[in-house]
């Protein structure tokens, strides 16, 4: 899909034909042509952030975007295996009334939810605690990370590397269906 949107720009703005596949807009398409596209506000729409809490005091990566969703009006679905650490990152949020600058958007709100990414049922409470409290949900942020077992191939714990891969990779697929499932079947 990429590729071919990427076509679409590179042709409505130099008329390069570069891509077979859109070739026959490429003459007759332009930017006004184009049909309406969704709104790329943030305002009003709801997210659930996986890591969202911060092993250290500062900010971890999970926090600072649910910070900045929040920000731009997006609320947030505060996910992490560390309740405390989730809560914390909710209060930040919950706390921070004020627009970020004078014509930003009312801030979102946040609650935070206790949830091991690596459990499907975990993973279906984050989506049911989006739609419970916030009455919608939009997109999903996976931020979830651990380093992994260290070792090189010979000598590396299966069980630990496999535990990194379901943490790290897999929750992108367990989660992925929820933002996109209809809101009946949340
Ligand atoms: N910190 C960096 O400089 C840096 C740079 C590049 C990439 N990253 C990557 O970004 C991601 C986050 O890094 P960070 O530094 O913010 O880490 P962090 O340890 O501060 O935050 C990760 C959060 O994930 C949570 N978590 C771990 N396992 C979980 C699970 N099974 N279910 C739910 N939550 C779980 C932890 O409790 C923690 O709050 C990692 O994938 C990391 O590799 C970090």
């Amino acid at each position: 899909m990429s590729e071919r949107r990427n076509c679409v720009i590179q042709l409505t703005h130099t008329r390069q034909l570069s891509c077979p596949r859109t070739r026959t807009l490429a003459t007759s398409v332009a930017p006004s042509d184009l049909p309406p596209r969704p709104s790329r506000s943030l305002a009003g729409k709801v997210a659930i952030v996986t890591g969202a809490g911060s092993r250290g005091t500062g900010l971890g990566n999970g926090r600072a975007i649910s910070l900045l969703l929040a920000e731009d009006g997006c609320s947030v679905v505060c996910g992490d295996l560390n309740a405390s650490w989730a809560e914390k990152t909710a209060e930040m949020i919950n706390t921070s009334s004020a627009p970020s600058h004078p014509a930003g958007p009312k801030p979102g709100q946040a609650v935070a939810v206790a949830a091991d990414v690596t459990l499907d049922a975990d993973c279906a409470a984050l989506a049911a605690a989006a739609v419970a409290r916030f009455g919608r949900l939009d997109i999903l942020v996976n931020v979830v990370g651990v380093l992994g077992p260290r070792g090189t191939a010979v000598d590396v714990d299966a069980a630990q590397w496999a535990r990194g891969l379901e943490t790290n990779v897999t929750s992108s697929m367990r989660l992925r269906a929820f933002p996109v499932a209809p809101r009946d079947k949340l």
